[in-house]
C-alpha cells in the first residue's frame, strides 16, 4: 500500500490545499494531511482547529485521513509508514526553500521521496499568509476559502481584528 504524507501549517486550508490534496488522493492509497510546527510562522488558529477545517474540507475523500505532529517531517514518515511526501509548488519563490527541505527530509529519512504537484493557474498565487490579510480587510474571500470554513474562519478575523500584524 503507497502511503503519502502532506504536511504544512493550512493556517487556514485554502482552495488550493485542497486541489492539491484532490489530486494526490488519486495517485496514491491513503493520503494522510498532517497539521505541522513552522517555526517560523504564529499560526492564527490552534493546532484542533486548522485539524478540524481539514476534516471538514476532505469528508468527500474516502482515503484521506487528517492528523497532526509537532516534530520532525521526516520522523513521522517514517512512524506512518509514508514513501512519499507530496508539496504543492506554486511561483518560482517557492523552489529554493522546498528544494532544501526535501534534501534535509532525505537526508534524514533516505527512503522517503519528496513529490511536488505544480499549483493549478487559479491557486499560483494563493497562500494562508495572503487569505488572512484579505480577510482582515474584508475581501470576498469565496474564491480562496473552502465554503465549510468560510464563516468560522470571518469570525476569528472579526474578533481579531484589532490585531492587524498577520505573521508569515
Ligand atoms: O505550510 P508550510 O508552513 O509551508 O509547511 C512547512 C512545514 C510545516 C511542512 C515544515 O515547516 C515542516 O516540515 N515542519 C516540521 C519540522 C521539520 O521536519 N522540518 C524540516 C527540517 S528543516
Amino acid at each position: 500500500m503507497k502511503i503519502a504524507v502532506y504536511p504544512g501549517s493550512f493556517d487556514p486550508v485554502t482552495n488550493g490545499h485542497l486541489n492539491i490534496i484532490e489530486r494526490a488522493s488519486k495517485l496514491f492509497d491513503r493520503v494522510i494531511v498532517c497539521v505541522m510546527v513552522n517555526c517560523e510562522k504564529k499560526p492564527l488558529f490552534s493546532l484542533e482547529e486548522r485539524e478540524d477545517f481539514l476534516r471538514r474540507v476532505c469528508a468527500h475523500l474516502p482515503n484521506v485521513e487528517i492528523d497532526s505532529f509537532d516534530g520532525l517531517l521526516a520522523e513521522y514518515a517514517k512512524e506512518n509508514h509514508c514513501c512519499t511526501i507530496i508539496k504543492g509548488l506554486r511561483a518560482g519563490s517557492d523552489f529554493e526553500k522546498e528544494f532544501q527541505m526535501a534534501m534535509i527530509n532525505r537526508k534524514l529519512n533516505p527512503a522517503l521521496e519528496s513529490l511536488f504537484l505544480t499549483a493549478e493557474h487559479q491557486y499560483m498565487y494563493l497562500s494562508s499568509s495572503a487569505v488572512k490579510e484579505m480577510g482582515f480587510y474584508g475581501a470576498d474571500l469565496t474564491d480562496f476559502l473552502p465554503p465549510q470554513i468560510l464563516e468560522q474562519f470571518q469570525q476569528r478575523i472579526r474578533n481579531t481584528s484589532d490585531n492587524k500584524e498577520i505573521k508569515k
